[in-house]
């Protein structure tokens, strides 16, 4: 376990910070009395019940909703005849065009499950009824879902997350290479799967739009509605106390935040938008699928000479997306020359984004795959393989790193995991019919902070008000800011009052990319920090300081700084069906120092189960005909149940982020990452048969 005596900046050590407390909401959702979007009362509320598009391409040549209006409840229906008009300027600066967000504004299908209708009701019930009896008809036309990196329309990426890296000749190092390793590695289109569907409860209040909504983002969120709706920031609130996971799906607007703002102004009701579980697989995101070239080179020692990693992923033609699969080719190891691209294929799919580790998840299947199979080719154990290309420096940018103990993850983890002593090569080891394998991977994870504002009160009766516009999706945020705010301020941890979930608040980041509690819990500090330079000259109180770490998180130096993984699994494999069950997984985590070891243990092996699940049974399957998920519920869409899941032991080694005030990396999403990898060598390792495609499924293990 990390343990850091010191705390931030002498505000005094406290005891809450490292401690293992449960999460403070916990109570309340064992018993039921947490409140989620879609239990928020509220007076006269009308329901809004969604109809997709059964084609993938097209135009809406007709409505007709005269069966519908005269079905019993039924107040409206909007479409794109009578939706209200939204501004289209709101492309995020990261991913660009964001055309998702513009449903029901002309007659124009683009994907297969494309909201093109709401009907409004009084109950849930009679909107559904009324929606089975909208007729839209459709003029189809040619659509293409057919996705491969030879595609005519493949083009390069954004490039927001910095540029392709060109560093030395790769092809050159290549041919100077005792080994070489050059495949291709596929992964399929995953869904984020949270358990709790999007649900948006809106209603006016005045000239203020209010919004229950179910996001990872309540500040972002709340923003870019506003800019959709032409209104001033001030006069849009949303809100959100529990969301029960996000897993990226709930980063942005949603489809039930933007259909239920329609309809509550246009109908002037409150109206609940909770989508179905078939329409979140259909209207909300899905990762795209990715098919990636690796290319190592290394001399016969095992030192690598070339890294090339060329990923080419699907996306919408309407909103642009960056699934960074090549990020850990420019920071995990060593080599002489280090070349990848990034492409894209412009498809009439719903539009990709975030799903669990965004990039490095696939990303990491793939190198850490290649590295496996330069591995054997050099009759190298792979552990030592990577123990031999550790950088000095950021491989591509020169820079320094921060805290780098991807080594300490290697060697903590194989002690763990029992790793030495094993015989590399393949098929040596039966367990009555089974075959046995164990393999390994890891990773590094990009770690940063954005900028944040958080509000401190001290209240006359000694107690502490923090205010922040974070939102705890399940990941146990709250009762981590709680620890951080005590700490921050020098007082015990039921001192402290927090207040999360609410754009009203100000301006903060997200639930995601792994960064919000660095980012709230900076915000935080900073404003303890100057709320207690406010109390020295001992003022009356209430007093209140609002605190924005814009200034300080933009004038870190430039460094590379990363979390760090290494995972180790065991597997056996029925030889007859093809069988892999997962016995045994072992990771071990630098993510800096930890908050409360309790939970990011927990949020670590749950993103070990997705990682399980993403090598073995995740896959969004379409029709080819209508481009619709085939699969778009939890019965047909598998991942990991509780029987899946083996024996998981997830911890931490020592690490403290020295460019962050609190020490703090973020957990969030690397536990997701290389077990798909680890998974897919132990296969390997099982079978001696190569799994480059996801998921690892019978039929490609036999
Ligand atoms: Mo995440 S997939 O950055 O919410």
């Amino acid at each position: 376990m990390t343990t850091h005596p010191q705390v931030i900046d002498g505000l005094g050590a406290t005891p809450s910070i490292g401690s293992p407390r449960t999460r403070v909401e916990g109570e309340d959702k064992v018993s039921g009395k947490a409140r989620y979007a879609g239990d928020v009362q509220v007076e006269r509320l009308a329901h809004g019940a969604v109809v997709t598009a059964t084609v993938a391409r097209g135009r809406i040549s007709g409505i007709d909703d005269r069966a519908t209006l005269a079905s019993p409840g039924v107040i409206g229906v909007i479409d794109h005849r009578n939706a209200l008009r939204l501004n289209k300027e709101t492309g995020s600066p990261f991913f660009g065009p964001d055309g998702q967000l513009q449903l029901l504004q002309d007659d124009r299908v683009s994907h297969g499950g494309q909201p093109v209708a709401l009907v409004v009701a009084e109950t849930p019930e009679q909107a559904r009824a009324g929606a089975e009896l909208l007729r839209v008809s459709c003029v189809e036309e040619p659509h293409d879902i057919a996705f491969g990196p030879n595609h005519q329309a493949v083009r390069p990426a954004l490039t927001a997350f910095g540029p392709d890296a060109d560093k030395g000749d790769l092809e050159a190092e290549l041919a100077a290479s005792a080994v070489v390793v050059d495949e291709r590695y596929m992964t399929p289109a995953q869904h984020a799967c949270a358990m709790e569907p999007h649900t948006a409860t809106v209603w006016q209040e005045g000239v203020v739009l209010r919004a229950i909504d179910s996001n990872q983002a309540p500040y972002g969120v709340a923003a870019t509605l506003a800019t959709l709706f032409g209104k001033p920031l001030p006069e849009v609130r949303v809100q959100c106390e529990q969301v029960g996971g996000g897993f990226g799906s709930k980063t942005g607007v949603g489809p039930q935040l933007i259909l239920a703002t329609m309809a509550a102004v246009l109908l002037d009701r409150p109206v609940r938008v909770a989508l179905t579980r078939e329409e979140v697989f259909l209207t909300t995101s899905a990762r795209p699928r990715t098919d990636q070239r690796v290319r190592l080179g290394a001399d016969a020692g095992g030192r690598l000479r070339a890294i090339g990693h060329e990923a080419t992923f699907e996306i919408s033609g309407k909103a642009e997306f960056i699934e960074n699969c090549v990020e850990i080719a420019k920071t995990l190891y060593a080599a002489d020359a280090i070349r990848t691209r990034l492409s894209v294929v412009p498809l009439d799919i719903l539009p990709v984004a975030s799903v669990r580790a965004p990039g490095t998840a696939p990303g990491s299947f793939a190198l850490e795959s290649a590295m496996d199979e330069l591995a054997e080719r050099l009759e190298m154990d792979p552990l030592e393989l990577r123990r031999r290309n550790e950088p000095e420096t950021g491989p591509v940018s020169g820079l320094p790193f921060t805290s780098r103990r991807f080594q300490l993850c290697l060697t903590e983890g194989a002690r763990r995991f029992g790793w030495a002593g094993r015989d590399h090569r393949p098929r040596r080891t039966r367990q009555g019919r089974l075959l046995v394998g164990t393999g390994m991977a890891g990773t590094s994870f990009l770690t940063t902070a954005f900028p944040s504002s958080a509000t401190i009160t001290a209240e006359p009766d000694g107690t502490f008000t923090v205010a922040i516009a974070a939102i705890d999706i399940g990941t146990g945020a709250r009762t981590a800011l709680r620890a951080i705010a005590a700490d921050a301020l020098g007082v015990g941890w039921d001192s402290v009052h927090l207040k999360i979930g609410d754009s009203a608040i100000g301006p903060a980041w997200q639930s995601g990319g792994s960064l919000g509690t660095t980012s709230w819990g900076w915000a935080i500090v900073a404003a303890a920090r100057d709320l207690l330079a406010r109390l020295e000259s001992g003022p009356a109180l209430p007093v209140s300081v609002t605190s924005d770490t814009t200034e300080e998180i933009m004038s870190r130096p430039h460094r590379e700084r990363h979390s760090y993984s290494a995972v180790f699994a065991e597997v056996t494999v029925d030889p007859a069906t093809g069988e892999v069950r997962v016995r045994r997984l072992v990771g071990r985590f630098a993510v800096g120092r930890v908050v409360n070891p309790l939970m990011v243990r927990s949020q670590l092996t749950g993103g070990m189960v997705m990682g399980l699940s993403i090598a073995l049974q995740e896959e969004i399957v379409h029709d080819e005909a209508s481009g619709r998920h085939v699969n778009a519920d939890f019965a047909d869409y598998h991942f990991a149940a509780n029987a899946d899941v083996p024996f998981i032991d997830a911890d931490f080694v020592d690490d403290h982020e020295p460019d962050d005030p609190l020490g703090l990396k973020g957990p969030g999403e690397i536990g997701t990452v290389a077990v798909a990898a680890a998974i897919a060598n132990a296969v390997w390792h099982a079978t001696g048969k190569r799994q480059r495609e996801l998921p690892i499924r019978l039929d490609r293990v036999i």
